[in-house]
């Protein structure tokens, strides 16, 4: 008999490209998830249905394309010494596609939690948000931090996940949108993702040039009065922002601690400058859905997510979203641009079985 579980996409509210430098991350979990029906087999043997495409792997089986996200989730199991149950796994999503949201996470984690369930495998939450991370490093080949896959595994509705990226050491801070009378619109500006791959590595290779010549293992570790040691400026910029961003991590949580939700906008939009100019992961669409929202009465926004595209988050009072909507849609317009998708997102639940 068939088994459903469900993984989430996710936005990060605050703490852009600190995940590799050993920093601090503050995402919530949306309700857009990726759901696997499930049904074990009696051989080691996968076959994966998603969008009416069927792909059958098994353990000789080099796999590539979407299916690698579910064949990487069992090599990364069985590699650290779990036996693995065969299954099939149809698989459906509502997460927004290369729109920055975590798809691939969330398909990595609905699998993983299924595969978990059905072998009766005992494995903690954070390692199994490490082994969804050695999935896509190193079966599918994208060098990402565990900001996606930790979302999509420990989050927890009305909470942001304030999480430690060193540690995996965690807290759910309480994240009340509604009671405070606000909400995060997620504009999606659908712009053409270009050279991401090779800007991310470029990025996390300049981060850890920077830790290095400073002596430090991560630039978590580093002072904004270390910075004058450094005689490439390039460093300089990338390292200003890995270490600026992490005290305003550490300040919106503060922030959410005292209850003071709308005061968090200007870290929000400190951050967006801080990745635009000295982090330069940003492009035009998303520079222009920022300054539209804010001129439209948000409190804060900013990019979200890996960058070059993809979504920008923005705080505003419930009432006035209609107009921050209105002032993106017509500044994207005036620049030619394609037109941006909106929805609002509440912090909703992670991984888990669905009943
Ligand atoms: C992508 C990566 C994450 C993280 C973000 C930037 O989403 O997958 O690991 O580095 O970019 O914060």
């Amino acid at each position: 008999m068939a088994e459903t579980f469900a993984a989430p996409g996710r936005v990060n509210l605050i703490g852009e490209h600190t995940d590799y430098c050993d920093g601090f991350v503050l995402p919530f979990a949306l309700p857009h998830r990726t759901v696997v029906s499930a049904t074990l087999l009696d051989r080691p043997e996968w076959t994966v249905t998603s969008r009416g495409e069927t792909v059958t792997f098994d353990l000789s089986t080099p796999v590539t394309g979407w299916a690698a996200y579910v064949a990487g989730v069992v090599w990364a199991l069985r590699d650290a010494g779990y036996t693995v149950p065969g299954a099939v796994l149809d698989l459906s999503s509502d997460v927004p596609l290369g729109a920055g949201l975590s798809s691939s996470a969330a398909l990595e984690c609905a699998v993983l939690t299924a595969l978990v369930s059905l072998g009766g495998l005992d494995i903690p939450l954070p390692e199994r948000a490490f082994l969804a991370q050695r999935a896509e490093n190193a079966y599918v080949g994208v060098p990402c931090g565990i900001l996606d896959q930790a979302a999509s595994t420990l989050c927890t509705e009305g909470h942001a996940l304030f999480l430690d990226c060193r540690t995996l050491a965690m807290e759910q801070i309480p994240f009340d949108l509604a009671g405070s009378g606000l909400a995060i619109l997620v504009i999606d500006t659908r712009a053409p993702h270009s050279h991401v791959d090779g800007e991310y590595a470029a990025r996390r290779t300049a981060c850890e040039s920077a830790a290095q010549a400073l002596g430090v293992p991560a630039l978590r570790d580093a002072t904004l009065g270390q910075l004058s040691l450094l005689d490439n400026p390039l460093w300089v910029r990338r390292a200003r922002h890995v270490i600026t961003e992490n005290q305003r991590v550490l300040d919106v949580v503060s922030l959410l601690h005292s209850g003071r939700v709308r005061d968090i906008g200007p870290l929000l939009t400190a951050s967006h400058v801080s990745l635009r100019d000295d982090f330069e992961v940003t492009v035009p669409e998303l520079d222009t859905a920022v300054d539209a929202a804010l001129s439209a009465g948000a409190y804060g926004a900013r990019m979200t997510g890996g960058g070059f595209g993809g979504c920008v988050i923005a705080l505003a009072d419930s009432p006035s979203l209609p107009a921050v909507e209105t002032a993106v849609r017509k500044a994207f317009a005036d620049k030619g641009f394609t037109a941006p998708e909106f929805f609002t997102a509440l912090p909703s639940p992670g991984a888990g079985p669905v009943h």
